[in-house]
């Protein structure tokens, strides 16, 4: 499998999120990421769920959907209903981690954990077979645009080996100031999905900068 690319719709155009929707679904991107914040785990509040929806309706790809808010498990059927094959929710936000993700399975979804840049991989060890897809952020959630954090890479590498030791099929994903500049190094350290906003939808021609990073 080659690496997977999500841009990250938090970037877009909100007044022309068909259109940004569509050059999504013309490229060579493989999800969309739905970045969801309520203004009480992460200090920002993104976009409900009319908006959402409209995504939902306009998107030909899978839904890959970031939930940082509080008790994400009042909202797995929701976000089931919405179409989403992908619902991750946050360590850090999820007292019964264990169960929600259970949940979220049982809806037919992809089960996702995000980890703050603080939260250490090794954590997720005794529920990795649970797991779907890790998320680990390079930013602190909240916002686009935010430079990568360095110490990503040795988490990447950690995970990487806690999922073979486990034969696991978990995928891992990385979240917050992804570029050309960091992209292939955490690819070769075991990377399998890369989120981009800004550096998407920020560059000139953004279906190119999917393709880029596609193929690093
Ligand atoms: C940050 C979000 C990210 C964000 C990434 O809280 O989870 O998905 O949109 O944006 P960039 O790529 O601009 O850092
Ligand atoms: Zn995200």
């Amino acid at each position: 499998m080659g690496t997977l690319v999500a841009p990250s719709l938090l970037a877009a155009d909100f007044g022309n999120l068909e259109r940004d929707c569509k050059m999504v679904n013309a490229s060579d991107a493989d999800w969309f990421h739905i970045d969801v914040m309520d203004g009480v785990f992460v200090p920002n509040i993104s976009f409900g769920m009319p908006v959402i929806k409209s995504i939902a309706a306009h998107a030909k790809k899978p839904l890959d959907v970031h939930l940082m808010i509080v008790e994400p498990e009042r909202y797995i059927d929701a976000f089931a209903d919405l179409g989403s094959d992908v619902l991750t929710v946050h360590y850090e936000a999820s007292t019964h981690l264990n169960k929600t993700l259970d949940s979220i399975r049982g809806k037919g979804m992809k089960a996702g954990v995000a980890l703050n840049p603080h939260t250490p991989v090794d954590l997720l060890e005794p529920i990795i077979n649970d797991i779907d897809v890790v998320c680990i952020m390079s930013v602190n959630p909240g916002f686009g645009g935010q430079r990568f954090i360095e110490t990503t890479y040795q988490k990447v590498s950690k995970l990487r080996g806690i999922i073979e030791e486990n034969n696991a099929t978990t995928l891992i994903e990385i979240d917050g100031g992804v570029t050309d500049q960091n992209a292939k190094r955490l690819v070769e350290l075991g990377a399998d999905v890369l989120v981009a906003g800004s550096f998407v939808f920020s560059s000139e021609n953004p279906q190119e900068t999917i393709k880029g990073l596609k193929n690093i």
